[in-house]
């Protein structure tokens, strides 16, 4: 997205649309304080490795996991599909592309938020070196960033484990109601990997289709709990943390190793660490500066 060209009162029109306050765990107004912390940081780096989770887009309508009360796991038993469990059972993959059809329309209809919206600009004005995401939604995409890794892959792109073919999960909708035309159910609420909870009765005979290359099993390109990140991108974003001359995390807990491993090699090279996020972080120890505020809050009052 070129904001060059587009109107100045682009940032009103866009920063005003689309908030959504159901899955923001509660939190304060941020102080002047916080602002002018973060305002000397991005005064002060040019070259920004910024890592976001699901924290950021909790604003855009969609759940993280750990919230408090408003976070999957506090309100609800779901968990979550295991990488071995899907690759191992026939059942389960059945229940989890049920599921996951029924939560399509919702998932992929969220759009971007103030926060994708402020770092795509920040791209534009060339401040920051990469974004890693843990999320999945495609939405700092949407938003007009290009500098994305995609840590955990995405849920837009759908894949065969025995061949390279590599489609989009728009397209596989389609095939999937081809081969479902009974099944109706369509989901008011998702969790954070557009999964919804249906029950066994209404999944167990749901088609799943294989390859239609090979006939192998497809997956959707996401990394699941209990599967590994690529190791070339996990070294190629360390080479990317080394290159940064600092680091901001948003909205995520970093409780999860696959993203808090890259603050941890910033620490060690004693490179600044900022993070932004209403609950605690894994992390918060080796922060220079931790801000405690709503993401789409403070960003946006950001001036560059
Ligand atoms: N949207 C997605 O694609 C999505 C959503 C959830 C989880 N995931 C996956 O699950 C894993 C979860 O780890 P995680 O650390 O990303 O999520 P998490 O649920 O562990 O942590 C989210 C953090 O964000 C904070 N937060 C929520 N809304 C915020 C806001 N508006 N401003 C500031 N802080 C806010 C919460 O306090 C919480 O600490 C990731 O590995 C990711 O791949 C993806
Ligand atoms: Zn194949």
């Amino acid at each position: 997205m070129r904001f060059d060209l587009l109107p100045k009162d682009f940032r009103k029109i866009h920063f005003k649309r689309n908030i959504s306050f159901d899955f923001v765990p509660k939190h304060d107004p941020c102080n002047a304080k916080n602002v002018s912390i973060l305002q000397e940081f991005v005064a002060k780096y040019s070259k920004i490795f910024v890592l976001t989770g699901a924290g950021v887009s909790t604003e855009s309508g969609l759940p993280d996991y750990r919230s408090k009360e408003v976070g999957l796991y506090d309100r609800s038993p779901n968990r979550p599909v295991q990488y071995k469990d899907f690759i191992s059972s026939l059942g389960v993959r059945k229940r989890y592309w049920a599921r996951n059809f029924a939560g399509w329309k919702r998932f992929s209809s969220a759009l971007p938020n103030n926060i994708h919206y402020t770092l795509a600009l920040w791209e534009q004005k060339s401040i920051i070196h990469r974004l890693v995401t843990q999320n999945v939604d495609r939405l700092h995409h949407k938003a007009g960033s290009t500098l994305v890794t995609e840590l955990h892959g995405t849920s837009y792109l759908v894949r065969c484990l025995d061949c390279p073919n590599l489609f989009s999960r728009h397209l596989f909708q389609i095939r999937l109601a081809e081969l479902n035309p009974d099944f109706k159910v369509e989901a008011t609420e998702i969790a954070p990997d557009a999964d919804v909870h249906l029950s066994p009765e209404l999944t167990k005979n749901f088609n799943v289709p294989s390859c239609d290359k090979c006939g192998g099993m497809l997956k959707p390109d996401v990394v699941f709990f209990g599967e590994n990140v690529l190791k070339e991108k996990v070294f190629e974003t360390y080479k990317s943390v080394d290159e940064s001359d600092a680091v901001l995390v948003l909205g995520s807990s970093l409780e999860v190793f696959s993203g808090f491993r890259f603050v941890s090699r910033a620490s060690e090279s004693n490179k600044c660490i900022g993070i932004v996020n209403i609950g605690p972080t894994r992390a918060d120890k080796l922060a220079s500066f931790k801000i405690t505020a709503r993401c789409g809050d403070i960003l946006p009052k950001i001036k560059i």
